[in-house]
């Protein structure tokens, strides 16, 4: 805490989606002169964004809040806030509320543009039942917060969750991660409902973002120094956007639109469903100068039996027949997938159907996932749902494949010469500089730190499963 500073600090879980509704959050609360620590131990509102894909991201939630609750007994005034997909849900918001007396505000993905208004609804309802420091019962609200006594905890809370009928709001602030790439929402929510997927739960219907509002934010993120931007969105191939002067837009002509914006350097977009990769995509790779040789196009599974019933819309062959015109237009595209396994009716088979798919597309990395139960999803409601340790022997088997096929493809980058944005310091290395091929491989190398947020020749000289090292050419 600082004096007559209010600070905060945001932990986010999940996807970009979230991250970016992070940078939002932050962008709206430095407005008000707030300013962002890094400790959460020892601020003075707390947010936790939260995911609900898999129950690992619900498990890890519960277990934060826990921390949350020290915070508040040592200081009561301490405020702390929830959001994100796992607020979507009835159930967890129930659990929340009953079990969780200290949280103050809990807030959807829905209302985050709400979150200033609600602190200061907060703020009023608290000055209303202010009590002098070290009154008795300031000391018994935090003791029964300590003791779990919800009844008498006397917490007031502020709750907003939007099922999902507003409009997109626009100009909001943000405040970004990166200073020279940045994540561009040009839709919101997913219309897609894969049998095991939570995600068009909790984020709603489908929605796109006026071209004009998109092209106009990647201007001003120009501007201000951003060379790269990802376009993100649940399937933006799927993206419709309403131009005033022009129609309706699809995804492609938003990619060329963009293109033409001066001073940006590259465009990359993130998820691609395979059912709507359109052949006018393919050929935007090999037109389009700033569009990255990079897609990432989750599978989810070798086994067409499968994908019918994950309600994916695709066959092995059709996915199969996506790489290879997406290989012919770009020989050198770097592809990237999400698989799961252990789908619930799963045979060892069609298990086997996604091994000999990632041997035949050679990925150049993945996102692998046992399949976890969403409450609320049909697959949930599945018989035949695979035994956990069925599970990860079939995951051990298909992470081997992965990171060979990484290793493999990584391999062949070294001697070659790359262009790297250079992002930042590398993780591991403070010293070390760090950035991206247009392919987004990870480069590390020693450099200038003054070069950042510049694209420069780099020799690639060594490999790993994960990411590569050189040094920079003259
Ligand atoms: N919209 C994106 C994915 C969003 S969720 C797309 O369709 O590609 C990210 C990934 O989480 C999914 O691709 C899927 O592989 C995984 N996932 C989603 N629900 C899951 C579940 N119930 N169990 C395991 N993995 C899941
Ligand atoms: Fe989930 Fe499928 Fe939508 Fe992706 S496309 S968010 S996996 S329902
Ligand atoms: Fe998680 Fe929500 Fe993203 S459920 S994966 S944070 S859209």
């Amino acid at each position: 805490m600082t004096e007559n500073i209010t600070t905060y600090n945001i932990t986010t879980f999940g996807c970009q989606m979230n991250e970016h509704d992070s940078e939002t959050i932050s962008g709206m609360l430095q407005q008000r002169g707030y300013i962002q620590v890094p400790d959460r131990d020892d601020c003075d509102i707390a947010i936790i964004n939260t995911c609900s894909v898999r129950e690992n991201a619900d498990k890890r939630f519960f277990g934060t809040l826990g921390q949350l609750k020290k915070i508040k007994v040592k200081n009561p005034d301490f405020i702390a806030c929830v959001c994100g997909c796992m607020m979507q849900q009835e159930h967890i918001i129930e659990a929340v509320k009953r079990k969780y007396p200290w949280v103050d505000i809990i807030f959807g993905t829905h209302n985050i543009h709400e979150f200033p208004d609600m602190l200061d609804q907060l703020y009023e309802s608290r000055k209303k039942e202010a009590v002098p420091e070290g009154s008795e019962i300031r000391d018994r609200r935090a003791y029964n917060i300590a003791k779990h006594d919800v009844r008498s905890a006397k917490n007031t809370r502020v709750v907003r969750v939007y099922d999902d009928k507003k409009e997109i709001i626009e100009g909001l602030p943000a405040k970004r991660l990166y200073r020279h790439k940045s994540f561009v929402n040009i839709m919101y929510g997913c219309n897609n409902f894969c049998t095991y997927c939570i995600v068009p739960y909790t984020r709603g219907r489908e929605k796109s973002r006026r071209p004009e509002d998109i092209i106009n934010e990647v201007r001003n993120l120009v501007q201000d120094d951003v060379r790269e931007v990802t376009l993100l969105g649940q399937n933006v191939n799927s993206y419709k956007g309403e131009s005033g002067g022009a129609g309706i837009w699809d995804f492609t002509d938003l990619i060329y639109a963009l293109n033409d914006i001066e001073g940006l350097e590259r465009i990359r977009f993130m998820t691609s469903h395979p059912k709507d990769l359109s052949d006018k995509l393919i050929r935007a790779f090999g037109e389009c100068d700033k569009l990255c040789h990079y897609i990432h196009l989750p599978v989810q599974s070798g086994s067409s039996n499968v994908l019918r019933r994950m309600n994916r819309r695709y066959t092995r062959e059709q996915y199969l027949e996506l790489v290879r015109k997406l290989r012919d237009t770009v020989p050198d595209i770097a592809i990237s997938t999400d698989i799961i396994v252990g789908f619930p009716g799963e045979t060892e088979e069609e298990f086997e159907d996604t091994l000999s798919l990632a041997e035949e597309v050679r990925y150049d990395s993945a996102f692998t996932f046992l399949y976890s139960v969403r409450k609320g999803t049909p697959a949930a409601e599945y018989e035949d749902q695979i035994p956990e340790t069925v599970k990860h022997e079939r995951f051990g088997r298909l992470v081997d494949v992965m990171n060979r096929c990484s290793r493999e493809k990584n391999a062949a980058y070294v001697g070659r010469i790359e262009k790297v944005l250079i992002e930042g310091y590398s993780k591991k290395d403070e010293g070390i500089l760090s950035g991206r091929t247009d392919t987004f491989k990870l480069v590390d190398f020693p450099g200038d730190p003054a070069l950042i947020g510049q694209i420069k020749n780099i020799r690639i000289t060594e490999s790993n499963t994960f990411s590569l090292k050189g040094e920079l050419e003259e």
